[in-house]
């Protein structure tokens, strides 16, 4: 990390906050042919996201600001379990970058397929509704460290096509 480090200012670590979730598809997620709806994962990604980024956070008030653009690689059927796996990567002041990972387990077969990838941002605000500090990361470990460089370079680039 390049910042200086404030002994002050509260630091967490990634394991503090991550999170995982399992939900069975039901035909109410689907459509008739029984895939399950994109807009229905992105939902599961952005409740999961948000808890990651609350728990880092404390007791501020947390919205998404962004979700990257993201493909789905693989269809997820009725019946099968959603599995997402969420951890956050990067910390600016008041933003972070949660990425979740998508996988559907089709349980008569046992098998897991990685369905995609999100990267979601998420903003702190205060009491006032103004985006307030969040706690810095803690890193352990060249594996952080690399996922926090690249959160930073994407967080980089979705600011600089914002400006658009
Ligand atoms: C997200 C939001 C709080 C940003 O407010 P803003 O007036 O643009 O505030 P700022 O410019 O001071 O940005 C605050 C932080 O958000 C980040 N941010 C703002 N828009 C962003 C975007 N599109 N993608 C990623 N980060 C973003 C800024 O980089 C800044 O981060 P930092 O404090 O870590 O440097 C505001 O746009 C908002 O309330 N949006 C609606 C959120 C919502 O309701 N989401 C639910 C879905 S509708």
């Amino acid at each position: 990390m390049t910042d200086e480090i404030d002994q002050n200012f509260p630091r967490k670590t990634v394991q503090e906050s991550e999170a995982e979730t399992t939900i069975v598809m039901l035909p109410s997620d689907a459509n008739p042919l029984g895939n399950v709806f994109g807009g229905m994962i992105l939902k599961y990604v952005d409740l999961l996201a948000g808890l990651v980024a609350k728990r880092h956070a404390g007791h501020a008030n947390i919205v998404t600001a962004s979700i990257d653009s993201m493909t789905f690689l693989k269809p997820v059927y009725i019946g099968n379990a959603l599995i997402l796996k969420a951890r956050i990567n990067y910390v600016r002041r008041s933003s972070m970058e949660v990425e979740v990972k998508i996988e559907a387990e089709d349980l008569n077969k046992s098998q897991k397929v990685h369905t995609g990838t999100a990267y979601v941002t998420l903003v702190a605000l205060d009491e006032k509704g103004k985006p307030t500090e969040v706690p810095k990361l803690m890193l352990n470990g060249e594996e952080e460290e690399k996922r926090f460089k690249e959160g930073q370079e994407r967080m980089e680039s979705r600011l600089r096509s914002r400006k658009k």
